[in-house]
Parts: structure tokens; C-alpha cells; sequence
């Protein structure tokens, strides 16, 4: 220990003797620090014996060139302030009497640049002051590589081109052509109006469009930055598309019907550098009308059963094409199926006949229970009241259907809705005086009735008077 001491002291004792003056350093040029993490700007500084530090001041020269203040420290008294922009995250880190390091935390893009370390020192009672320079590098990751694939027919060259934006320094890019580095072409590099960096570098090649026979080639673009422990990647398959099938929407296609509209979209293995473009056919004939394809979708609108066959879709790029089919068979809607149009649609005679048949059927058991109902009603006004009480079951039984709304009109079951209604409404109903203000026999008060049902009911009774 003593003899290290001693074996430093001749070395200490010159450099004070050679120095007696201040000096400062940077122990290294630059710093490099993610975006948003913390950063330590070395800086030291010696004195001479007797002298006295006075004051450490930070600056930075911006992109722009202005010298902006960072943090003052004076000694006497001691006081340390931090200036606009770097409040509340900058700091010294005076851990000892020789260092003066700058310490800014939560580190912003705009912080790149230039910093200068003051120190200012009474030296044999003259002020003096040295500085010492330190460049800070915020580095901010690129976004994910993309590769683009530019084919020319006329010369046949594929220009295949990795961009990796937006980050500080740029992306170091690199191509592999399966697995094995390529030499790149043309390395571009752009900064943009913040500063940031945009990096593009292009592989250029020959393709042979009828050498399909040699299978398909995979390109890898990594993108390095001191940013990132491991690069990005990104790759692209050079080959001809796969199309790997049809599928439909709706999925289940078995039962399709005219009128239907169906979307048949074509699924082809993802990641080729030459995109794929896709073509709709149907074979032995040509698409219907009003089919729409667009790009790998194909629309069917309002199909008719000519609209059945087997329908193709082939995907191609300079490399060559594959296909896959789907075959759709359209059924013709059964009449049935369409109760609103079944008067405008010029139904065949028979069908006509039996509604009309119906209708009339259901006219004149409907006309049989009012002409019944106006009976009643006039015997009624003719009987005393109490009668009803006495009276058998269908007397009051056309009332109550007129009353009851679940009992559809064509189903007169006067057994049935009887048990609905209470005793007291029987006979409440059952009194002339309801009827009693109506003229004889009009039709009035039974549609009257009617509209003490729901809507629909007396939508249903109208048309029948
Ligand atoms: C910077 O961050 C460190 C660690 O979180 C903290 O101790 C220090 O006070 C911060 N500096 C400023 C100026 O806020
Ligand atoms: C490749 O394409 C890119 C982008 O289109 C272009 O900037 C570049 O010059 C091309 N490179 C070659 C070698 O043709
Ligand atoms: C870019 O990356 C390649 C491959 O990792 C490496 O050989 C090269 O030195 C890097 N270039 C720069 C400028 O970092
Ligand atoms: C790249 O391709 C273009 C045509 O697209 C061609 O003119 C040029 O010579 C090629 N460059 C290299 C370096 O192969
Ligand atoms: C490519 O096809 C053309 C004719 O289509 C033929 O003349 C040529 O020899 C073929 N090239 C290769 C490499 O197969």
C-alpha cells in the first residue's frame, strides 16, 4: 500500500507542477441512449492545490445551433438550477470533488446534440474557466422493415427494396437470400423534417418467368440498430401464389337459393414479394351479369338458378398461377315461400282458384256468424236481459270470439274462448243496451267489436263487411 503510494507520488507531484491550472475532460466523445431512458454525460475536472471551484455549467448546441443553458451549480453559495426544457430531469452528479457529470433523465428526441461541460475555478486567484465537449445520441428504434417487390416485364428485372422509417440513427439493413447475405444494391438513406431517419436499401435481380421449376426463393431483410439487442426481420417469398381455396359467405352453400346473394373469396398463401392478381371465371361459360369481382372477391347479387356452375379463381403473378374452384347450385324458390307477392306475381290459374275458393269459404262462414250475431242481438233487444244467464253456451260464443284477441277469425271455437272470460263479462256484454244505440242490424256494431281486438284483428274483420 505504502509502496504504491510512493510510487504514485512523483507522478502526482508533476502533474500538479506541470498543471497548477484547471483542466477538464470528457472521458468519452459521445453517449448513446434509448429514447426516454436515463443518461449520464461524463465530465471531469482537476484543480490545482489552493484553488477553489467556483462554478460547473451545462450547456447544449442544438441541431439548430443555439447554445441554450442546461443546469448552473455555483459554490458560494451552493445553488444548482435547472433551466427551461430540462426542469424536474436534469441534474449534476458531483459524487466526488473531481467529477461534474450531467445527468438528464426521461430522455426526449429533441435532446440530441451537442452538450458542453463548464467548469469555472479561481486559479492563483484569477477566474478561469475551461470547457470540455460531449455529444448525446437518443436513439429511437425504426419501425418494422417492409419489403416491396417492383418487377419490370420489359426488362425483366425484380428490384426487391426493404424500408425501415422512422428511426435515429438509421436502420442498418441487410438482405439474405435463403439464409445467404446478399450484397446490396443502393443504400438510401433520408432524414426527414424532425430529424428522423428513414432507411431503403434495394437487392435488384433477373427473374425468369418460366423457371417455376426452381422453386421458391425466400429474401430476409434485417434491420439492425443499437437500439435493439436481436434485429428486426421481415421476409418474402418469391415463387408463384398458392391459392389454397374458396370459401363462401354465406358458409354453407348447400342450400342456396334464387335471390340469395353469395360472396366467394379466393385464399392464397400470404407473403409473396410480387403480389398476386386475381381472375374470376366460371367454366364453360361467362360470369352472370351481376357478378362483381374485385380483386379476390367475387359477389353473387340476387342469383337466379342460371347463375349455378362451377366458378374459378386463379391467382397469378410473373412467376406463374394456380387456381382453386367452388361449385354453386342455385334452387328455385318454392311459390310458397313468398306470401307478400302472391297477388302481383301473376300466379298460375289453379292457385289463384283455390285462394279465391278460400277466401269465399272463409267469407261465408264469417257471414253465417254475424248473420247468427245479428240474430241474437235482435232476440236479445226483444228478451229480457236475464235470459242470458240461461241461455245455452252459443249465445254469447260469437260475442266473445269478436272480444278475444288469440282466437284467430277463421277458427270459431266458441267452447273454448267461453272458458276465457269470466261470468261477469258474460253477462256485461251480454246486455242490449251495447247494441242498443246502433241501428238495427248495421254492420256498425260488429265492427265495432272488432276494433276492440288488437289491430290486426280488426284489420281482418273489416274487409269482410
Ligand atoms: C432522475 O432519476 C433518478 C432515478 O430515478 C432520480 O434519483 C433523480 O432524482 C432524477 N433526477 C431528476 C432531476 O429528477
Ligand atoms: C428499386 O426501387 C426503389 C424504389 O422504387 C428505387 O428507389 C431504387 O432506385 C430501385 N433500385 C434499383 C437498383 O433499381
Ligand atoms: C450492418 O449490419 C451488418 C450485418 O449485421 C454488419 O456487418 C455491418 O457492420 C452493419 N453496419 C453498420 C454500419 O452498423
Ligand atoms: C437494376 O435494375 C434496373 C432495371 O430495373 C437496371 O436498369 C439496373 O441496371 C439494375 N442495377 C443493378 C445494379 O443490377
Ligand atoms: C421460357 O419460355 C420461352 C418460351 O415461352 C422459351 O423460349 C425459353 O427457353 C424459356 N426459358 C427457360 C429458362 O425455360
Amino acid at each position: 500500500m505504502t509502496r504504491h503510494l510512493l510510487s504514485f507520488l512523483p507522478l502526482l507531484l508533476l502533474t500538479k507542477a506541470a498543471l497548477a491550472q484547471l483542466t477538464v475532460q470528457s472521458p468519452q466523445p459521445s453517449v448513446q441512449v434509448p429514447l426516454g431512458q436515463p443518461a449520464v454525460l461524463p465530465c471531469t475536472y482537476t484543480l490545482g492545490s489552493g484553488d477553489s471551484l467556483r462554478e460547473i455549467k451545462w450547456y447544449e448546441r442544438t441541431m439548430g445551433g443555439n447554445r441554450v443553458p442546461v443546469v448552473f451549480y455555483f459554490t458560494n453559495p451552493p445553488q444548482e438550477t435547472a433551466f427551461r426544457g430540462y426542469e424536474g430531469r436534469a441534474s449534476l452528479v458531483t459524487a466526488d470533488a473531481s467529477t461534474a457529470s450531467l445527468r438528464l433523465n426521461e430522455t426526449r428526441f429533441s435532446d440530441n446534440g451537442q452538450f458542453e461541460c463548464l467548469v469555472g475555478a479561481m486559479v492563483s486567484g484569477v477566474p478561469q474557466e475551461v470547457t470540455a465537449n460531449i455529444d448525446l445520441r437518443v436513439l429511437v428504434a425504426p419501425h418494422a422493415p417492409k419489403i416491396t417487390g417492383d418487377y419490370s416485364e420489359a426488362t425483366g428485372h425484380l428490384n426487391l427494396t426493404c424500408t425501415a422509417l422512422h428511426g435515429f440513427p438509421a436502420a442498418n439493413l441487410t438482405w439474405y437470400r435463403d439464409g445467404v447475405a446478399v450484397p446490396a444494391g443502393r443504400v438510401d438513406v433520408v432524414t426527414d423534417g424532425q430529424g428522423y431517419q428513414d432507411a431503403r436499401v434495394s437487392v435488384n435481380f433477373t427473374v425468369r418467368a418460366n423457371s417455376s421449376g426452381a422453386g421458391t426463393v425466400t429474401y430476409r431483410c434485417d434491420a439492425s440498430h443499437p437500439s435493439l439487442t436481436t434485429a428486426m426481420q421481415v421476409s418474402g417469398k418469391l415463387g408463384p401464389p398458392i391459392v389454397t381455396g374458396i370459401t363462401t359467405s354465406p358458409a354453407n352453400i348447400e342450400s342456396l337459393m334464387e335471390y340469395d346473394d353469395v360472396t366467394l373469396t379466393c385464399a392464397a398463401e400470404g407473403g409473396l414479394v410480387l403480389e398476386p392478381t386475381y381472375q374470376w371465371s366460371r367454366d364453360g361459360t361467362s360470369l352472370p351479369d351481376g357478378a362483381v369481382a374485385a380483386g379476390n372477391t367475387l359477389k353473387i347479387v340476387f342469383a337466379s338458378p342460371k347463375d349455378s356452375g362451377t366458378y374459378r379463381c386463379t391467382a397469378s403473378n410473373v412467376l406463374g398461377s394456380t387456381n382453386a374452384k367452388k361449385t354453386l347450385q342455385f334452387k328455385e324458390q318454392p311459390l310458397i315461400r313468398e306470401p307478400q307477392t302472391q297477388e302481383d306475381s301473376g300466379l298460375p290459374g289453379e292457385i289463384t282458384l283455390v285462394i279465391v275458393l278460400a277466401v269465399f269459404a272463409g267469407l261465408g262462414a264469417f257471414g253465417g256468424a254475424a248473420y247468427y250475431i245479428r240474430r241474437r242481438k235482435q232476440s236479445q233487444d226483444e228478451e229480457a236481459p236475464e235470459v242470458v244467464e240461461e241461455e245455452p253456451k252459443p249465445v254469447v260464443a260469437p260475442r266473445s270470439i269478436l272480444k278475444a284477441p288469440p282466437v284467430p277469425m277463421a277458427q270459431q271455437r266458441p267452447s273454448l274462448t267461453n272458458q276465457n272470460v269470466p261470468p261477469a263479462a258474460l253477462v256485461d256484454q251480454g246486455r242490449p243496451s251495447h247494441s242498443n244505440p246502433r241501428p238495427e242490424g248495421a254492420p256498425s256494431g260488429v265492427q265495432e267489436r272488432g276494433y276492440d281486438n288488437p289491430a290486426s284483428k280488426g284489420d281482418e274483420f273489416n274487409p269482410q263487411y
